[in-house]
């Protein structure tokens, strides 16, 4: 076992294990119950700590302003390698309660739903935990997302107000935040009344009287501090959007007590945190790997973090591993995609930087090759570091499956052992629970405390989507395998949810997004292996009576796709066809689809059901040229 844990699988020792816990924060009033939960239909409940309260920023920020308040939080390294500037817990402090005013000047207070659609900047984590201080529900919508996608999750949570800065940059580019803001809420009937932007890069943008607010105009404005308001252990902390196989992106809600605790938990124990460490997550604050391990869990326990406003690649491939070496990182937690990504530029990009301060070494966000663990521990950790290969999901709100990061003989590709008190199982396709070394669905037969606790405005299906596959049991979406020594390995999806590049998208919002393009008559999308990607987006599309299919009109689908949702799911292959294989009640035969896209024809398997067997001749012939 990599983790000392008792025996947790009763009640009254989880219960009792997760109190203790518990005491890691500093609670208003101290919480103590710790889990009222029921995964049951008739009786569906999951509270931890309900009679606890406190404030996420206070564990945050002010608990470390008496013995580490000079401490440095952030070292923050700009998109220009020249631009690197040290942010102290005293100053974080100091910048939240200040946004925190300026919100509450304008009227945003408890329980509001606030969007922050923003670049990597110090501002990010501010206006997320400034949100925070007044008992504002924050929803981070990724910068990569399109002005349809914002405007449609401004509008499922209902936000009054909306922070951005003026522009992004990335690499090169510029991204244009603010511009994007205004196009959302032009397609909204009940647009939010406030517009807070910060200046990031300084170019002019339009602003809106009575609506627009400038940071810069307001900072100064407001006092420096802000009292924290007090928030019940399930009062909701933020809604963060994301895919699933049905539908529009749903709003996973985490509450305020079991997601701190867990954060704060989880960052500690799997990374074995010590007091001097430099940890560097590199995702963005628009995932829940960015809420989790940038803003809450390291925050709330006082690291030292570089927070990264690029991009790996610019100015050079060397990037990473020069702000590896100039900030003496220890702890490096990135994606498979990344490592894939960098791998193929050559080993000498990070050879020539100083990786002597690395220690440990962490994976996140789809499945990695064990080639990519082989070259990330060899070449990056130079063999001396373990790989922490963490198992998670936006709906889990911390890590819930990882190799002990003291361990040295860590599994290729094996997220490995659950942590103390979660409770992982196999089950088959009837969920019947599957013994011993076995492939099979991943549940959880119970909760931990940074378990979602909703679908913003939809308990209904909160619990379709997650509960009523295997009654009894949280189902992750996931498929995996235990092998002899109980060791997990995850496979991936086994629903309709494609990971592109670590990003988790639903096949059926990139659908809907291509029907919607006048001229397609249907679409289907699946994901095939790809190389950096891990998966690559493959649609299938069947035009309108009429229209004819030309490389053109593929190009623009792709432009559509992008204009739709964002440049994060843009196909990277749109086959026009003639038509698409479907069973003789009309259900698309995805699995056809599947093996086509992954090119494997000869494992099409039975194709007897099929309402018009030429049509799979001519899907494979369509598909050659993407060979
Ligand atoms: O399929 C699993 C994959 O990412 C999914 C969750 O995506 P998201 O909610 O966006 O959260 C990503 C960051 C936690 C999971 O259902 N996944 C995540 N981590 C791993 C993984 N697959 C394999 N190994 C992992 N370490």
């Amino acid at each position: 076992m990599a983790y000392d844990a008792a025996n947790l699988s009763e009640k009254s020792a989880l219960d009792a294990f997760w109190l203790e816990e518990a005491k890691r924060l500093t609670w208003m009033e101290a919480p103590t119950v710790a889990s009222d939960v029921s995964f049951e239909r008739d009786d569906f409940r999951i509270k931890w700590f309900e009679d606890g309260v406190l404030n996420a920023s206070v564990q945050c920020l002010d608990r470390h302003l008496a013995e580490r308040g000079d401490k440095t939080a952030f070292i923050f390294e700009g998109n220009d390698p020249s631009a690197c500037e040290r942010i102290s817990y005293r100053l974080a402090h100091e910048e939240v309660c200040r946004m925190a005013n300026v919100l509450k000047s304008r009227g945003v207070g408890k329980g509001d739903r606030v969007v922050l659609y923003m670049p990597m900047v110090p501002e990010a984590a501010y206006a997320m935990l400034a949100c925070a201080r007044i008992g504002a529900v924050h929803s981070v919508v990724f910068g990569g997302f399109s002005p349809d996608a914002l405007a449609s999750r401004i509008e499922d949570c209902g936000a009054t107000a909306i922070i951005t800065a003026d522009e992004g940059r990335r690499g090169a580019k510029a991204i244009p935040l603010k511009a994007n803001v205004d196009l959302a809420l032009e397609r909204l009937a009940q647009p939010p009344k406030l517009v807070l932007t910060i200046e990031v890069t300084g170019a002019q943008v339009p602003l809106t009287p009575g609506r627009d607010i400038l940071w810069s105009e307001e900072r100064d404005e407001v006092a420096p501090t802000c009292d924290p308001e007090p928030m019940a252990a399930e009062d909701p902390l933020f809604i963060l959007y994301t895919s699933g196989s049905t539908g529009k992106p749903k709003g996973v809600v985490h509450t305020t007590g079991g997601y701190m605790v867990y954060a704060s938990f989880t960052h500690e124990k799997v990374f074995a945190l010590q007091t001097d460490d430099v940890f560097w997550c590199t995702a963005d604050v628009g995932w829940i790997t960015g809420h989790s391990y940038i803003v809450y869990g390291p925050m709330a326990n006082g690291a030292t973090q570089v927070l990264f406003e690029g991009v790996p690649s610019w100015p050079d491939a060397g990037r990473m591993w020069e702000v590896v070496a100039k900030h003496r990182v220890s702890i490096l937690y990135t994606a498979p995609t990344a490592i894939r990504a960098a791998m193929r530029e050559g080993d000498e990009f990070v050879t020539e930087h100083d990786r002597s301060s690395l220690r440990l070494l962490g994976s996140v966000g789809e499945p990695i090759n064990p080639e990519a663990w082989r070259w990330y521990h060899d070449v990056v950790g130079e063999g001396r570091c373990p790989i922490v290969d963490t198992w998670w999901q936006t709906e889990t709100g911390g890590i819930l499956i990882s190799p002990s990061a003291k361990s040295s003989d860590n599994k290729p590709g094996a997220a490995t052992t659950p942590l103390p008190g979660v409770l992982p199982a196999l089950v088959d396709n009837e969920g019947k629970p599957l013994d011993g070394a076995v492939d099979g669905n991943l549940v959880l037969t119970t909760s931990w405390p940074g378990q979602a606790r909703g679908v913003w405005g939809d308990e209904q299906r909160f619990f379709d989507t997650y509960f009523s596959t295997y009654p009894g049991t949280y189902f992750t979406g996931d498929g995996a395998r235990r092998d002899e020594d109980g060791d997990y390995w995850i496979t991936g999806r086994v629903d309709d949810v494609l990971n592109v590049s670590g990003h988790r998208m639903g096949t059926a919002e990139i659908e809907s997004a291509l029907v919607a393009h006048a001229s397609v008559a249907e679409a289907a999308v699946v994901g095939y292996p790809h190389d950096i990607k891990g998966q690559g987006v493959h649609c299938y599309v069947t035009l309108k009576q009429g229209i004819e299919a030309s490389d053109a009109l593929a190009t623009e689908l792709r432009g559509h796709v992008r204009n739709e949702i964002g440049p994060v799911a843009t196909p990277d292959r749109v086959q026009l066809s003639p038509g698409l294989p479907k069973t003789r009640s009309g259900k698309i035969m995805r699995r056809i689809l599947r093996k086509i896209a992954e090119g494997q024809p000869d494992q099409l398997g039975d194709t007897s059901t099929l309402s018009e067997p030429l049509v799979v001749e001519s899907l494979l012939k369509g598909a050659e040229k993407f060979a």
